[in-house]
């Protein structure tokens, strides 16, 4: 295993030791994929499923610890219903054939944004996926599903908030030593808030598709990442072009505000 991955690596040139710890991916482009090729959106949308299988298995063979991928957003509503509920569809295929591949590719998967509005079918699928990932270890793949970041930071200061009131109400229970001190608010106890808590800030940003924006992904988390931008649409992504993501993201000088 170790040799095989020593090859790869000396082909594709990236040094192993320098690989990004997290990537995380706006998956786009399926759309303009299949009018391309005079297919409905949602063949692009079952493409770009296969090719998400692909990226994630290959991001687990060289050693990647955490994938984040932008599958749904907040605003991805605003769609005609019928891809919303082709969308949907995909989703439950696909999390099936994961659950009965997982035991094989042993992909620990999370999801990342508000699930409680998703059909009572697709939760019990995702509760399902993350009750056997919680098994293995190695490669962590986040899907962000009806993520969007302003709505996640609005929630952490929700909670916040709420906490402080909390706080107020039971000040009593301050002389009781109950409570010791006022909930303080720093980037870490915020982070933690939010629904990447406990996992580290991407370091590498894809986004395929020819756009230059974030389109609400990951506001606070990417403040340091690096971005890399392809004009590849996302079905066409494949092995080949996270390695010259990857390649890329090695040659940057990341400072972090330092010289
Ligand atoms: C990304 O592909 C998938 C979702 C946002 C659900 P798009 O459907 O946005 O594809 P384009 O951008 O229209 O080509
Ligand atoms: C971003 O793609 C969201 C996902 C890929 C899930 P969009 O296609 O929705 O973004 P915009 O509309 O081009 O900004
Ligand atoms: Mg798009």
């Amino acid at each position: 295993m170790f040799n095989k991955l020593k090859r790869k690596s000396k082909k594709v040139a990236w040094d192993s030791e320098k690989l990004p710890r997290h990537i995380a991916i706006v998956l786009d482009g399926n759309g303009r994929w299949a009018t391309k090729r005079a297919l409905p959106r949602t063949a692009g949308h079952a493409a770009g499923a296969e090719t998400f299988r692909k990226v994630a298995t290959y991001c687990k063979n060289i050693g990647i610890e955490f994938l984040t991928v932008y599958a749904f957003s907040t605003e991805n509503w605003k769609r005609p219903p019928d891809e919303v509920s082709k969308i949907m569809e995909l989703l439950e295929k696909y999390l099936h054939e994961a659950l009965e591949k997982m035991e094989r590719d042993r992909v620990k998967m999370k999801f990342i944004g508000d699930i409680s509005v998703l059909s009572p079918k697709l939760k019990a699928l995702i509760a399902e996926t993350e009750e056997v990932s919680k098994r293995f270890d190695g490669v962590q793949v986040n899907i962000c599903l009806n993520y969007g970041s302003r709505d996640e930071i609005l929630r952490a200061v929700d909670t916040y908030a709420k906490s402080l009131l909390r706080f107020s109400e039971y000040s009593d229970n301050i002389n009781q030593g109950i409570i010791s001190t006022q909930p303080s608010l720093t980037e870490e106890s915020f982070s933690n808030l939010l629904y990447t808590a406990n996992i580290p800030d991407p370091d590498l940003v894809i986004r395929p598709s020819g756009e230059y924006r974030l389109s609400n992904f990951l506001l606070w988390q990417s403040a340091y990442s690096e971005f890399y931008f392809t004009d590849v649409l996302w079905p066409d992504f494949n092995e080949k072009e996270l390695d010259q993501a990857i390649l890329t993201y090695q040659k940057r000088d990341r400072r972090f505000g330092g010289i």
